[in-house]
């Protein structure tokens, strides 16, 4: 070799080194995988950012607020499905799962933002509709032509009981039998969701191996794992038993009944097996829309051996609320003992924003802060949703003209939908929020003169500051990132306090959940930390510590570090 390209050699050597190493640095000294020291963040892709004022957020939206992602301290984001799609779900309904809607961009615009959030490093995780397809698909066109199409057993086609009659009882989530009759082969399929949503058949070997292959082909493109939609309605009992009936009628009218026979079938978990063995192919997570009832079915989530979903999301604590200590510490236990690492969500796209949820109309924004600093401090991985850090608040239709999404426009009054908690991010005090010059598809509320990011970041107490000292506290601090989850004065009804703990050092959190003034008092000896002092690292104006002694101001928040 001529001795001028040794060097070159050498460097190019090096380089490449440091490069694998960067890769497989993702398991830490306590064996911590990248995403559990990670923040997500869930984005609405309709509603995060307008770079082009059409009204409508979009990919280069997205990747223009990269920084802004960086510097609130947010390492992963979870973007809600943005392939092709007829928007009949607004995106939950693809049309084809290897490209990006026009609406959102292209798939360069894909490629940009991906290496964006490399250089901001923060992760790019998509959402893979698994459970269905859009009508429109290529795969469903093709297997409502004819009962011998290449595609036909692609979906779930039955014939009904008799003339007029669906093949059984199921109900449809969105309302209505789950079962439409199809003129062309009179033959019925099923679809857990909109009728244009037809289930995919997952006993079929070829749809598995094309949706494992999908997500093979997004992961080489640059994705860092998926969040997996409605993955636990992936199979049906083959003979189509009726669903057994439950007393009274649901929001959309019908009558209730116990999803035993279309809902978590044993086949799920194999499915959730094989979807973490291409994952671990490119070190990728895998994040479970996944309702758990008892903490058996999380840990079916999780796999017997770690190999199923890594983040299975179990929504319990969006199920709390009220701002209850004893509950949260009963859910907090659960899942600790389940075995797996914990994932913590207290808002989405689904469900009504956690301001109004835990707010009581007075102090929503002093609650909103300590909302942030307690599932911010857990142990596990936390979850945010857009806005959720500005205090955003729901924005519902008034009237049904108004409503977009579809279970709202056909479950009005009793089901507003879900247009409420996915207006735009608010951005500034400018018109419509500083999202678009346009009006945006979903009107912003009035609130946003005050909650926006230009208007909160200038005032250390908003919302806004405390998400992003907790946040940089939470990527600093060891015994945040790597601690134990104890928690502290179990029959205090009003202050949830815990310890994190990590190799002698410990945080302690205290926040008080009630609208009057608290004091506790902490005697760690017990936990190993005996004559101990507080030193506070992120508190309200008004929450302070006397020796071991907490006062805590409505709602206040108090997190410290012992010091010996
Ligand atoms: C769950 C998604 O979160 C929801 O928004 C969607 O409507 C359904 N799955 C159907 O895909």
């Amino acid at each position: 070799m001529s001795k001028r390209f040794f060097p070159i050699l050498l460097i190019l050597l090096v380089l490449g080194c440091s490069l694998v190493a960067a890769q497989t640095k993702s398991v830490d000294a306590e064996g911590h995988q990248w995403w559990q020291h990670a923040v997500f963040y869930e984005i609405y892709p309709r509603s995060f950012a307008d770079s082009n004022n059409d009204g409508v957020g979009d990919l280069k939206g997205i990747t223009s607020k990269m920084g802004y992602l960086h510097d609130l301290g947010v390492d992963a984001i979870w973007i809600s499905p943005c392939f092709p799609s007829p928007q009949v779900d607004f995106g939950y309904d693809v049309s084809d799962y290897e490209n990006i809607d026009p609406m959102y961009g292209t798939l360069a615009d894909f490629d940009h933002m991906v290496a964006e959030g490399k250089k901001h490093h923060v992760s790019i995780i998509f959402d893979f509709v698994v459970n269905h397809s859009s009508d429109q698909h290529a795969w469903f066109l093709d297997s409502k032509s004819s009962k011998t199409a290449a595609h036909r057993d692609w979906y779930i086609w039955r014939d009904g009981k008799g003339p007029g009659q669906p093949p059984n009882n199921w109900i449809s989530t969105f309302g209505g039998s789950a079962w439409k009759f199809d003129p062309t082969t009179n033959q019925y399929y099923y679809h857990f969701f909109y009728a244009g949503q037809p289930d995919l058949n997952w006993r079929n070997p070829a749809v598995e191996k094309t949706m494992l292959d999908t997500t093979r082909w997004w992961y080489k493109r640059g994705v860092a794992g998926f969040r997996l939609d409605a993955v636990e309605t992936l199979f049906e009992d083959p003979n189509l038993k009726d669903n057994p009936a439950l007393p009274g009628t649901n929001k959309q009218g019908d009558p209730e009944q116990e999803d035993t026979y279309n809902t978590k079938l044993p086949e799920v978990y194999d499915v959730m097996h094989k979807l973490r063995k291409v994952a671990d192919e490119s070190n990728a997570v895998l994040i479970g829309e996944t309702g758990t009832r008892d903490i058996e079915e999380l840990k079916q989530y999780y796999g017997e051996h770690g190999n199923g979903l890594q983040m299975p999301m179990d929504f319990m604590f969006t199920g709390v609320d009220k701002l209850s200590p004893p509950e949260f510490r009963r859910q907090i236990a659960l899942v600790d003992a389940s075995g797996g690492w914990p994932v913590y969500v207290i808002s989405n796209h689904d469900r009504v924003r956690s301001y109004n949820r835990y707010g009581d109309g007075k102090n929503n924004d002093a609650i909103a802060k300590l909302m942030g600093a307690f599932y911010l401090t857990l142990r596990g991985s936390p979850i945010m949703y857009y806005g959720e850090e500005l205090g955003m608040e729901n924005n519902d239709p008034k009237r049904k003209e108004d409503v977009k999404d579809p279970i709202g426009r056909t479950g009005w009054p009793q089901e507003i939908g879900r247009d409420g908690e996915r207006t735009p991010m608010q951005w500034s005090t400018d018109a419509n929020a500083g999202f678009s010059t346009k009006d945006p598809w979903l009107p912003v509320p009035p609130s946003y003169r005050t909650h926006n990011v230009a208007t909160e970041s200038k005032d250390p107490n908003s919302v806004i500051s405390m998400y992003k000292k907790v946040l940089a506290l939470r990527h600093t601090n060891e015994a945040l990132l790597e601690g134990t989850y104890t928690a502290l004065n179990e029959d205090d009804a009003n202050v949830m306090s815990y310890l994190r703990s990590y190799k002698g050092k410990a945080v302690l959190v205290a926040l008080n959940m009630s609208a009057s003034p608290q004091k506790a008092t902490f005697n760690l000896a017990d936990k190993g930390f005996a004559s101990v002092s507080l030193k506070t690292l992120v508190s309200t104006p008004q929450s302070s510590a006397k020796g071991m002694e907490v006062t805590l101001e409505p709602f206040g928040v108090f997190i410290a570090e012992l010091a010996k």
